[in-house]
This record gives C-alpha cells, structure tokens and sequence, in this order.
C-alpha cells in the first residue's frame, strides 16, 4: 500500500512506538458459540441459550437508558423522589446488563454491546427524544419491564429443562425478582389516590 505523504516516518531508535489505528478480522462471529468448553454443556444449548440472553440484554439495556432519560427529564411536584428513584433502578439494572453480557460470554457466545446494535434488537418502544409527563414516563417504564418479565419467564424454564442451572438461576434470582421489585415501586405512583385532601366520605357513600 502507498504511504501517505504526511505520515511520519518510523524511527528506528524508538521501538516503545504504540501501533496506532489497527484493524483486523473478528476473532469470533455474533450469533456463534465456542464448539468445546469445560462447562459439560453442549454446543446447541449454549447457542440457543446465548440467542435468547442477547434479546434480554438488548431490552434490559434499553430499559437501563430508559430509567436515566428519565430521571434526566422527570418533571413536577414528584420530581425529586422520581429523580432519585429513577437513578436507583438504573444502577439496578445496570448489574443486571453485566451479569447478563458476562453469561453470554462464559457459555462461549458474544455479546451485544452498542447502541446500535441493541436499538435494532430491542423490543421496546423506542420513546421521543423529548420530555413527557410522569404517567407517561411511569407507563413506559412498566410496558418495557412487562416484555422482560414475559420473555424471562420461559427462558427460566427452557434453561431448567437443558440442563443449563446457571442461566436459570440468574434469569429468576436477578432479572425476575429485580423486575418484580422495580414494577411494584412503579405501579404504586400509578394509583390514583388523593395527595393531600381525603375523599370526602359522605360524597362517596351517597354515590353508591
Ligand atoms: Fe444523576
């Protein structure tokens, strides 16, 4: 190849140079999985495991950016708890995007890793890049748990049934119990009681 005409020349005197701008072919594929590992699970089973978990990745990632959007852009009388609440998931569910990724790689696959490509595999809605309101930011974040809770729950299955206790294991003991945890917390702002004045309870009797 032509060298270009700015590049500086190499010096022979210094051979601490780092190599800068280098590329080479992938070392592993997306979608493949080592033939032969120590761990006495078979090469189907942890390539079908690994598909499955790079879906959940992809949406616990994009659940995990959705909590801070949101406790960026959280809006009124609430703002401080929410603010606080929304933080304290997403750290939550960061744990969660590492103890997942980290799955995928120890059964000999390849995680998915940027934005791009967990955008063009999630499952979840993709929201506006401008605010909302709180019921809507709440609604969002309950449907996005909803499609992780509702792949997580036969995956927990299908991984007890090949074998594979480990995976079974952290879907139920992290991801299931984190998400049932988190939507309660959410579920309850979306019940609508009064904040500061009791329903008047004459006017509630006559109604019925
Ligand atoms: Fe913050």
């Amino acid at each position: 190849m032509a060298k270009k005409p700015n590049e500086p020349k190499p010096n022979p005197r210094v051979s601490a140079q780092p190599r800068l701008h280098q590329r080479a072919r992938e070392i592993q594929s997306y979608r493949t999985v080592n033939y032969a590992l120590a761990l006495d699970l078979e090469e189907p089973v942890r390539l079908q495991m690994t598909n499955q978990l790079n879906q959940l990745l992809a949406d616990t990632m994009t659940l995990r950016d959705l909590y801070k959007k949101c406790h960026w852009q959280v809006a009124g009388p609430t703002f401080y708890q929410l603010h606080l609440l929304f933080d304290k998931h997403y750290d939550e569910q960061n744990e969660l995007v590492d103890s997942i990724a980290e799955r995928i790689q120890l059964l000999g696959g390849v995680s998915l890793a940027m934005a791009a490509d967990v955008a063009e595999t999630t499952q979840i809605e993709r929201p506006p890049r401008g605010r909302e309101e709180v019921p809507v930011q709440l609604s969002r974040l309950v449907d996005a748990h909803q499609i992780i809770i509702q792949q997580s729950r036969p995956l927990a299955g299908l991984a007890a049934e090949l074998g594979d206790d480990g995976t079974n294991d952290l879907v139920v003991s992290e991801v299931i119990r984190t998400n049932e945890f988190q939507i309660w917390f959410l579920s309850e702002h979306l019940v609508d009681v009064p904040l500061v004045k009791a329903t008047d309870r004459a006017a509630a009797v006559s109604a019925s």
